[in-house]
């Protein structure tokens, strides 16, 4: 600008500024339309482009007069002219020093004028300038930045250039907004910083207000997360890729990157799931890898990832709820209310991994299903029968064809959320094979150590299984892999006496079934003779569901008669019903039935079926003094068979066997039912009976049952399952059971009535066994009467199909 600021020795055209006041330094676009003005501009160009700008003292006036002009301007140069009609001009106009307008004259249609430059005043206080000259360069460098969207040092170097406070205080000026007059008094002020004075407090005003501004920018920005800004980019992908015509595919794409941004899902899992969709995008949509992509993301967007259900920690409306499902299972229902009550106390500690043991049909699986709604927690299931591949736990490895993960994660996707009851059901089924050890898979699945981040072989992402409370059931303990046990608290659940079966059929089985086969409650009634009948005759069982499935023949035979077109309105069943409606009765107690014999006792068995009566037959034939063990035995209870024969034959002569006994015969001893595998050591007690009952010919009473070991000195050993082994020998009928001494304890879990109803007497030793079970009374010699009168201690129909291992 300075270069511009040489002053003219002659007078120039006036353009008269209505309302603008055109400032030194600026490049500004002019509207010119009145007629001197118009002349003034031609004037100017024909004679270099030189014009003066000098607003008019009243912006009123249309045509300016010499008086009515301020008298001060600025020089101009025309930089551009753009005529868009004889009487309307575009001028750009770059405006250089101020100058004092001496004189106005009027020269033809337009004005000029006779100037004088003026003189900027000096500054009497230099310290007060420099202050202003700093502020004001700063907040020109922080407007400038801000509008130009780059840093304010950059702007401030340029701005540095600008060294003479003059051409400053007039950039200054041009950036605020002023009045006219204000702009005028700018004019006016050869003061430099009287002028200074005058911008910067609205030039400061300015910056406060843009910084404001750009404050709420960058924030919005920054809240603006990333994937906000990959979702506006990748609109505009698709936006284009439609237009190329790439729609559908690249919407597909564009869908699952959405729905990945939606879920919950860790930054891990959420990095893996982009990752197919670039897979996706670059295999082409009729690729099989494609394909191979996409089913693993759906995976990966099935997890319900950071999804939880909120617990109901209130013990009494869970109470409730455990109550309404079930009848008895005291000791599990009370473990569900401590949990729940613990959990309340210390929210963020590991739950237990219960695991509930016993018999079919005692409720362990549904029982889950209660305590998930118990804990208004979402429930799944995984039967764990017949796993033999750790992959069916873990899922395969993405390499193999067809791969999937495994249940673990299936039942996540089932569940919708995080921390559902997990029911692991038949863990005592797992079996190992050359495809691996699913108990190991398993172990991981329910170490809290680990489970946090337990990896699918499919997925490969860590999963947080922390939160899910796993119960496990099983038939029997033995069979569960001792590391995976040691990780689970166990609760056995050993079966149902007849009185709790028909609590259980009158309060829950009965209504269930009438409520599935449509049948109104005052509609139909049932006796509790009828019931028992059904418990006692026509099923054969530890649990109930034999008898829910009876009940259910009942129900609907019930129903049919009921819709029946002249059918009463009310159905009353009564005992004497029961046998047409279910045919004749199946099972009769054993016991009743049969007479004392020589050479066979009952034992005590306990089956993954629940306890159970389990015979001991024994015969002699001539020989060479060798013993045989039939019935699918296994090592242990041979090798207890032949303790107790090693006992029996030491003691021969106090029990009145003669030795010759021994040697010449051969002896067979035969666990009936020989499709059920049988081991263990308890039945020592009842093998020794058999055993001294067949050589010493005295017959062993059949209303007595025993359990136990024995040792070769003849002691008596406690054994396990007792509480089931005894209520199956009081669902038989039995009246007297032998248990060893030790397992005394054993019977605080024995219902009352069943202790009323039973004699129990505790030994020692066998031969105080021998006492009780030997007692004489009217003998049927195997020899004449056979096993005929003993019963196979388990109906044909009754034995579950799937394997069972007994224990006896
Ligand atoms: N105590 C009980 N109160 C009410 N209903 C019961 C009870 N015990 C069992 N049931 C009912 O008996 C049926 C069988 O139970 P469930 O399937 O849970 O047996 P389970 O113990 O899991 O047997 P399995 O070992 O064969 O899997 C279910 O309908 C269940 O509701
Ligand atoms: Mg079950």
């Amino acid at each position: 600008m300075n270069e511009m600021t040489q002053h003219p020795d002659r007078p120039l055209p006036i353009l008269t500024t209505r309302k603008e006041v055109v400032l030194p330094g600026v490049v500004t676009p002019l509207e010119v339309g009145r007629r001197a003005s118009i002349a003034a501009v031609d004037a100017a160009m024909a004679e270099g482009s030189n014009i003066l700008l000098v607003p008019q003292v009243d912006p009123r006036t249309d045509v300016p007069k010499p008086g009515d002009l301020v008298d001060v301007g600025v020089l101009a140069e025309i930089v551009q002219i753009a005529r868009q009609s004889a009487t309307r001009y575009t001028v750009i106009a770059r405006s250089s020093a101020r100058v004092h307008i001496d004189k106005v004259e009027s020269v033809g249609s337009y004005l000029v004028g006779h100037t004088s430059s003026m003189a900027t005043v000096v500054p009497p206080d230099v310290e007060e300038a420099d202050q202003l000259v700093e502020r004001t360069r700063s907040a020109l460098a922080a407007i400038l930045a801000e509008q130009a969207d780059t840093s304010p040092d950059n702007v401030r170097e340029g701005l540095d250039e600008v060294d003479d406070p003059d051409d400053l205080a007039d950039m200054a000026a041009a950036h605020v907004q002023l009045e006219r007059d204000e702009l005028i008094a700018l004019l006016r002020e050869p003061d430099v910083v009287a002028r200074l004075r005058m911008v910067l407090p609205p030039l400061e005003r300015l910056g406060q207000v843009l910084k404001m501004k750009g404050d709420i920018r960058e924030q919005l920005v920054e809240e603006m997360s990333k994937e906000e800004r990959e979702r506006v980019l990748r609109q505009r992908m698709k936006a284009i890729s439609e237009q190329l015509g790439e729609g559908d595919d690249e919407n597909e794409l564009t869908a699952y990157l959405d729905k990945i941004d939606q879920k919950n899902m860790p930054d891990e899992v959420r990095k893996a799931a982009r990752k197919q969709v670039k897979k996706m995008r670059q295999a082409g949509a009729s690729s099989p890898e494609h394909n191979v992509a996409r089913t693993y993301l759906e995976w990966l967007l099935d997890i319900p990832w950071g999804e939880t259900t909120r617990d109901t920690l209130d013990v009494p409306a869970a109470r409730a709820i455990l109550e309404a499902d079930h009848a008895g299972l005291e000791k599990v229902k009370k473990r569900i209310l401590e949990f729940i009550a613990v959990r309340k106390l210390a929210p963020d500690k590991h739950g237990p991994i219960l695991c509930l043991v016993g018999p079919p049909g005692v409720g362990k699986t549904s029982l889950g299903k209660s305590v998930a709604s118990a804990l208004g927690r979402k429930y799944v299931r995984a039967s764990l029968g017949g796993v033999r591949d750790d992959a069916e736990i873990r899922g395969h490895r993405r390499t193999y064809v067809g791969a999937l993960p495994g249940r673990i994660v299936n039942g996540l996707k089932k569940a919708g959320s995080m921390n559902p009851v997990f029911i692991l059901d038949e863990v005592d089924k797992l079996s190992n094979s050359m495809r691996g050890d699913p108990a190991s898979a398993l172990l991981e699945v329910l170490d809290p150590e680990q489970n946090s981040e337990f990896v699918d072989h499919y997925l490969e992402v860590p999963i947080d299984l922390s939160q899910v409370m796993f119960i496990a059931t099983a038939n029997s303990l033995e069979t569960i892999p001792s590391p995976l046990l040691d990780r689970m608290e166990v609760i056995q659940i050993p079966g149902y006496t007849e009185r709790e079966k028909l609590a259980i059929a009158r309060r829950h089985l009965l209504p269930k079934q009438m409520a599935e086969h449509g049948i109104e409650r005052e509609t139909l009634d049932v006796s509790d003779e009828a019931l028992m009948d059904i418990i006692r005759h026509y099923t054969r069982e530890a649990g109930v569901r034999n008898l829910e499935r009876e009940i259910g023949t009942l129900c609907r035979s019930a129903a049919v008669e009921l819709a029946g077109g002249q059918a009463p309105k009310k159905l009353a069943i009564g005992h004497d019903d029961v046998p047409g409606i279910l045919g004749p009765p199946r099972f009769f107690s054993e016991v009743a039935d049969s007479h004392p014999t020589v050479g066979v006792a009952t034992g005590l068995g306990w089956m993954p079926t629940g306890g159970d009566l389990l015979f001991i037959e024994t015969r002699q034939m001539p020989g060479k003094g060798d013993v045989k063990l039939t019935g699918q035995v296994g090592d242990v209870m041979e090798e207890s068979a032949r303790a107790a024969l090693s006992w029996v034959r030491s003691h021969a002569e106090g029990l009145g066997i003669p030795s010759s006994r021994f040697a010449d015969n051969d002896i067979h001893v035969h666990l009936p039912s020989g499709g059920v595998k049988k081991d263990g050591p308890s039945a020592g007690v009842a093998i020794a009976t058999a055993l001294v009952s067949l050589l010493s010919e005295v017959p062993v009473r059949s209303d007595v049952a025993m359990t136990g070991e024995v040792t070769l000195r003849g002691l008596v050993l406690p054994v396990g399952g007792i509480k089931g082994k005894v209520l199956a020998a009081h669902r038989a009928g039995i009246k007297t059971v032998i248990l060893p001494e030790r397992n005394r304890k054993d019977m605080a879990d024995i219902p009352d009535e069943v202790q009323r109803e039973l004699e129990v007497v505790f030994v020692t030793r066998i031969g105080e066994a021998l006492d009780v079970a030997l007692a004489g009374g009217e003998s049927v010699p195997l020899a004449a009467g056979g096993t005929s009168a003993v019963l196979p201690p388990v109906a044909a129909d009754e034995v579950p199909a799937r394997r069972r291992d007994a224990a006896s």
